[in-house]
């Protein structure tokens, strides 16, 4: 049977915050959830709210939901077969858990490339192995679009480079790095490489197998689920790697990286959301079942396809303005993700952000931990951007809401 995909009503009635008319625009901030997820999470906290690891009824199926949760993410990142999720309380705590395991294996002199288009939480931590006398190459950004370039990567590896520390999509600039050409790279010396996919999860499909990647990380916030965030690892990567936790368990391996409990309820309520996918692709997934890959795939494709008009909508507005800098990509039909960032040349970011957000709309101004391509391509930090970020539950007509307050703020 031929699927026809779900209207973008029969969409957004899934999620019951959209119900107000809010149009909320600042989705590279965090995303809204739908109500499966709500659901499963409150029936989570009246039935199987336990600690795992006894013999009785609620412990074993909130072991059972644990493990589930974590073979759902392992197929969200594409690493089912060769890797192991280790979930943690955000990106940027298993970042930081992560790079705190590399200071150990690293010696004075070994170099590291980090991303300048990298969210704070994929740079400081790599930036602090400075301490033990690593040197850090930083890979820029061009100072006109903030867009990162392979050629300028590839002069900066040699046969000292360890760790490449990059991101798939700079949550301002919402380009997308080809993960695939970055890891070639690597590989050319023998390099680590070690993905930041949080800005990109909320939009595409990841597929760490296909790219070859070592570490990839996503935010589950941002991709429609609770606050927790997921690092995904190849299992011989994570075998050479000491990890913080209690002493009784084994020294080396993903275990030794997940501290102490979860957030339980966090993880119900995640596998959950693998029945919001099925629905996206006319697949029944049932209460407790994982979502297959090829579900997750289907599910991301539609998203990708119905994103596309909202770009091409908003790169409208964007290039009639000739009053505007906008960061990216802003030819219409070439690929990047729906974040657009942008500065004015004489309205302030944090004057148009509030007067759009009196009109029942939320953006945001800021650098947003990005602050780095801010400096990078000459934007104030302390105002840093106007962003408007959109996922494939916002509408047209909110796009153009959106545009027709700013146009009027800005004529002002
Ligand atoms: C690209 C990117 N990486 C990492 C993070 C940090 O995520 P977390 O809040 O899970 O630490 C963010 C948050 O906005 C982000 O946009």
């Amino acid at each position: 049977m031929i699927h026809t995909a779900p209207s973008i009503e029969a969409i957004r009635a899934q999620f019951p915050s959209l119900a107000s008319g809010f149009a909320f625009l600042e989705n590279a901030g965090g995303s809204q959830v739908p109500g499966v997820v709500i659901d499963e999470i409150s029936r989570f906290y009246r039935e199987d709210y336990a600690q795992k690891g006894a013999s009785y009824g609620a412990s074993q199926r909130c072991g059972e939901i644990v493990e589930k949760c974590k073979l759902f993410m392992a197929r969200i990142f594409g690493g089912e077969s060769t890797g192991e999720v280790v979930v943690g309380q955000s990106a940027t705590a298993l970042f930081n858990m992560l790079a705190g395991a590399y200071r150990q294996n690293l010696k004075a002199g070994d170099e590291i490339v980090v991303s300048v288009s990298n969210h704070e939480s994929h740079i400081g931590c790599w930036e602090r192995l400075s301490e033990v006398g690593v040197v850090i190459r930083w890979w820029g950004v061009d100072a006109k679009t903030g867009l990162s370039s392979l050629d300028d990567l590839a002069s900066l590896v040699n046969e000292r480079t360890k760790l490449i520390c990059f991101t798939q999509t700079c949550n301002l600039v919402g380009d997308i790095v080809d993960a695939k050409a970055v890891v070639k790279i690597a590989e050319s010396v023998g390099a680590v490489t070690v993905l930041d996919s949080v800005a990109a999860a909320s939009h595409q499909a990841l597929s760490v197998e296909d790219w070859g990647v070592d570490f990839c990380c996503f935010s589950a916030y941002k991709v429609y689920g609770p606050h927790m965030g997921a690092l995904w690892g190849k299992s011989e990567r994570w075998a050479e790697l000491n990890g913080p936790n209690h002493k009784q368990l084994p020294k080396k391996g993903a275990m030794n990286f997940e501290l102490g409990c979860l957030s339980y309820e966090g993880m119900a309520g995640f596998l959950a959301l693998g029945s919001y996918y099925g629905f996206l692709t006319g697949t029944e997934v049932g209460f407790g079942e994982v979502a297959s890959r090829e579900v997750i795939t289907g599910a991301y494709g539609l998203m990708g396809k119905m994103e596309k008009e909202l770009s091409f909508t908003m790169l409208g507005w964007l290039n009639s303005r000739e009053d505007l800098r906008v960061l990216g990509v802003t030819q219409p039909g070439i690929d990047r993700h729906p974040t657009f960032s942008f500065v004015h040349d004489r309205l302030g970011s944090d004057k148009i952000e509030q007067r759009v957000n009196e009109h029942s709309i939320g953006i945001k101004y800021g650098h947003m931990y990005a602050w780095r391509v801010c400096e990078a391509v000459g934007i104030p930090v302390d105002t840093g951007v106007v962003r408007v970020s959109a996922v494939h539950y916002n509408t047209v007509e909110e796009i153009q809401r959106a545009c027709g307050v700013l146009e009027s703020v800005l004529n002002s």
